[in-house]
C-alpha cells in the first residue's frame, strides 16, 4: 500500500509539472503550444512575446482595436507558427526562421499556390475556362447535404464529385491589397457571374479567383467548409449566349500551368479524379430507387431520409465528420497515386468598403 503510494507521489507529481494544455484556445498564447483548440483557427505571431490563435486572416501592422495596451501599438508580424517543427507551410506562405523560431510567412511576390477543389456536376463535359464554382471537401459535403440530396432528380442532375487539383496565383493588383491570394466570392449560375459585384471586381483586381467560409449554422463538416468561384471568359453571359466576341474581349482567368498572375491568368486547373454519388451514398440505382413511393434521400424538416440513413442528422458532428471520412476514403481508395491533401489555403477573400466585415483583432 504504502509503495504504491509513494509510486503515485512521484509518478503523479512528475506527470503534474509535465504537464501542458494540448491545444491553446481563441485569443490566448499560442506562443509555445501553437496548436489551435479551435481547428479552423491558426496560431499568429505579434512578436517574440506573443501568438495568438485567431480565425480570421492576421494583417501585419499595428492591430489598433486590441485592448491590450502593448499589442495595440506593436506590430505583428503574422507568422504562422506551426503545431509541430515538421509541419509544412500552407499553400501561399513560405517557411521564415526569425529568431530561430520555425514559422510561415506570405511571400513579397504573390505565391502560387496548389490544393484540392472538388466540383458536384451531372455526365456532362464541364467548360472549365467558363466560370465555375467549386469548393474544398467539408465544402462540397455542405452543398451536397443542404442543396441537392432533398431533390428527386437531384439538383442540376448531379451523379458526380469531380476532384481538380488547381494552381493559382493572384494578380499583384490583389495582392497589394494585404497580400490577399483571393477576391470575393462570385456565384457562377450557368457559368455567369450573378454577383453585382462582379463587374467591380474584375474591373478592379483581373479575373482572380475568389473564396468564402461556410457557416456551421446550416450543417457542421469542417473544420471550415469553403467555398470557391474561377471567373471565365464572358462572365457576364451563361453559356448558351457565350461567343467568339466576348471570349477574345473577357477573356477569364484560366490559363495553362503554372498561371502567371496576369488579369487573364490567375489559375489553371488538373483532372485529379472522380466519385460518383451512388459510390458515396451506396444508393446504387438512383434514378429508379428515387421514384419508389416514400422513397427519399433527405427530407429538411425531418432531418432525415427514408429508405436511407446516410444523410441523416446535418448538424451533427459526428456524422457529418463520418460523411466526410468516407468521401475523402473513396477518393484515396480509388486513387492511391495521388495524395489525399495537399492543404488548405487561407480564405482571406477581399470586399469592398460597405461589404468589408468587422476586422476582429486580437481581444
Ligand atoms: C506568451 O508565452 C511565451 C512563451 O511561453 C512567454 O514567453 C510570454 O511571456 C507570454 N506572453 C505574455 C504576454 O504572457
Ligand atoms: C490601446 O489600449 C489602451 C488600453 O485599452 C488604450 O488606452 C489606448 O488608447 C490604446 N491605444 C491605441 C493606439 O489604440
Ligand atoms: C510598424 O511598421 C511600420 C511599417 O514597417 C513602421 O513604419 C512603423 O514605424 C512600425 N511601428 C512600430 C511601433 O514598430
Ligand atoms: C456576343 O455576346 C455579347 C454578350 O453576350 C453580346 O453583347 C454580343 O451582341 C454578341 N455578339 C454577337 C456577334 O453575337
Amino acid at each position: 500500500m504504502l509503495g504504491s503510494a509513494r509510486w503515485c507521489l512521484l509518478l503523479c507529481l512528475r506527470q503534474a509539472l509535465a504537464w501542458q494544455p494540448w491545444c491553446t484556445q481563441t485569443w490566448q498564447n499560442c506562443s509555445s503550444v501553437r496548436k489551435c483548440c479551435d481547428l479552423s483557427a491558426a496560431c499568429y505571431e505579434m512578436d517574440g512575446t506573443w501568438a495568438t490563435c485567431m480565425k480570421t486572416p492576421c494583417e501585419t501592422g499595428i492591430h489598433g482595436k486590441d485592448p491590450d495596451p502593448i499589442r495595440n501599438r506593436t506590430n505583428w508580424t503574422c507568422r504562422e507558427l506551426l503545431p509541430e517543427y515538421g509541419d509544412q507551410c500552407r499553400p501561399g506562405f513560405v517557411e521564415d526562421l526569425t529568431n530561430g523560431v520555425k514559422g510561415c510567412v506570405r511571400p513579397t511576390e504573390p505565391p502560387l499556390m496548389t490544393f484540392y477543389m472538388y466540383r458536384a456536376t451531372d455526365w456532362k463535359k464541364v467548360p472549365l475556362s467558363e466560370g465555375i464554382n467549386a469548393a474544398n471537401a467539408p465544402g462540397l459535403m455542405y452543398y451536397l447535404h443542404n442543396e441537392v440530396a432533398g431533390h428527386c432528380p437531384r439538383k442540376f442532375g448531379i451523379t458526380r464529385v469531380i476532384r481538380y487539383k488547381v494552381t493559382t496565383r493572384a494578380t499583384k493588383e490583389l495582392y497589394a491589397d494585404a497580400q490577399k491570394n483571393f477576391g470575393l466570392f462570385l456565384q457562377f449560375d450557368a457559368a455567369q457571374c450573378t454577383n453585382p459585384r462582379c463587374k467591380l471586381m474584375i474591373d478592379k483586381y483581373g479575373y482572380i479567383p475568389g473564396c468564402t467560409e461556410n457557416p456551421h449554422s446550416i450543417a457542421n463538416y469542417g473544420p471550415l467548409g469553403k467555398w470557391y468561384s474561377l471567373p471565365g471568359q464572358c462572365p457576364f453571359s451563361r453559356f448558351w449566349e457565350k461567343n467568339q466576341t466576348c471570349r477574345e474581349e473577357e477573356p477569364g482567368g484560366f490559363c495553362k500551368y503554372p498561371p502567371t498572375g496576369e488579369r487573364d491568368c490567375t489559375f489553371s486547373i488538373d483532372w485529379q479524379g472522380e466519385i460518383t454519388m451512388d459510390e458515396l451514398t451506396g444508393i446504387w440505382n438512383y434514378d429508379w430507387w428515387c421514384k419508389q413511393p416514400e422513397h427519399n434521400e433527405y427530407d429538411k424538416l425531418t432531418d432525415k431520409g427514408t429508405w436511407t440513413n446516410f444523410w441523416d442528422g446535418i448538424h451533427d458532428p459526428g456524422k457529418d465528420a463520418w460523411r466526410l471520412a468516407r468521401f475523402k476514403n473513396i477518393f484515396a481508395g480509388k486513387y492511391p497515386q495521388w495524395p489525399s491533401d495537399l492543404g488548405e489555403p487561407v480564405c482571406d477573400g477581399t470586399w469592398f468598403e460597405g461589404d468589408k466585415p468587422p476586422k476582429i483583432q486580437a481581444g
